[in-house]
């Protein structure tokens, strides 16, 4: 069976996508790996202290566990980015490189979350094509679009098997978004739930490509499933669900919590959010290797709030029972 190393493990995208890999390859064969130490502790579950920006501690964490592949989240996103663009670019830059070095050395598969932060205010905003402008204006987004020059510059230079997302805005519950432009759309829903109102960082009229967590594993686990053959693109595929505004995130919100109030304060991230699209073309995703969303706004909405409101009942119950 595959052995499989996840860096960034305990992020808001690897906390769903562990519980995936581990459905799907077994407990045993999920290593997960990160710079700060675990607190919590399960038999069958392995975690590893892992600096992504050191070579020689991947490399021998690789060894010692004979991986095969390699599902490479850790990263600085957007908004802290801007507030540590030192950091951004040696986790972003540097921790890619000696992903991309190890896999060539080991002849591992590699998968590398790139974004629509690639884009930029000269890129066109609706059905955003596969091949356009990219004229970041954050760190982030530099650091995207040169990740992705250098995992196109490996496959074809070297044949290593590395796979990519230009990922949108990820919306889920089980664990906090890390300092991204799209957080306010996670954010909202337990304000919504607990307060009953949420001060959002972007304007109403913000529109930007989304998508719930489920779909995402489903296209992260399905384009590394997919055959060689199918994977046309070795930079990173455009990958979208759908868009909405903030003001109709909120309006979808107050069907189910009518007193729901927002108040919009934009601040720093509006900037970045108006320099990326509001629309992406993923055309190329579903004809080459069968891309499908399931999840549109009304479902995403439905089941974050089921989902948030039952775990806050279980906080309530478990602290009840102590
Ligand atoms: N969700 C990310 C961010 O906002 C985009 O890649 O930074």
């Amino acid at each position: 069976m595959t052995k499989i190393l996840v860096t960034g493990s305990r992020g808001q995208l690897g906390s769903d996508l562990v519980i995936a890999l581990r459905q799907h390859y077994g407990a045993i064969n999920v290593i997960e790996s990160g710079r700060q130490a675990a607190s919590d502790h399960h038999d069958s579950h392995i975690y590893e202290l892992l600096d992504v920006t050191d070579r020689t501690q991947l490399q021998h964490l690789i060894q010692q566990y004979q991986i095969q592949t390699i599902y490479h989240l850790a990263g600085v996103l957007s908004a802290t980015g801007e507030q540590h663009p030192d950091r951004c670019w040696d986790v972003n830059i540097n921790g890619l490189r000696n992903i991309l070095e190890a896999a060539k050395s080991f002849g591992l598969q590699v998968f590398f979350p790139s974004s629509i932060a690639v884009f930029g205010p000269h890129t066109p905003k609706l059905d955003t094509p596969q091949v356009t402008v990219e004229d970041p204006s954050t760190i982030y987004g530099i650091t995207k679009v040169t990740g992705e020059l250098l995992c196109h510059y490996y496959a074809h230079h070297f044949g290593v098997d590395v796979r990519s997302l230009r990922l949108p805005g990820i919306i889920s519950y089980s664990a906090p978004p890390g300092g991204g432009t799209t957080d306010f759309a996670v954010e909202i829903f337990s304000a919504a739930l607990t307060s009953g109102t949420y001060t959002c960082f972007v304007r109403p009229d913000t529109r930007l490509p989304m998508m719930y967590m489920p779909d995402a594993i489903r296209a992260i686990l399905g384009i590394m499933q997919a055959n060689a053959a199918a994977i046309k693109i070795r930079s990173s595929y455009n990958i979208t669900a759908i868009s909405f505004s903030a003001a109709e995130l909120v309006s979808e919100i107050q069907k189910h919590l009518p007193q729901f109030i927002c108040h919009y304060v934009p601040d720093f991230r509006q900037t970045i959010a108006d320099s990326w699209p509001a629309v992406i073309d993923d055309s190329k995703a579903r004809a080459d290797w069968g891309w499908q969303h399931q999840y549109d706004l009304a479902a995403i909405v439905a089941e974050m709030l089921e989902k948030l409101s039952g775990n806050r009942k279980e906080v309530e119950v478990g602290a009840l029972s102590l």
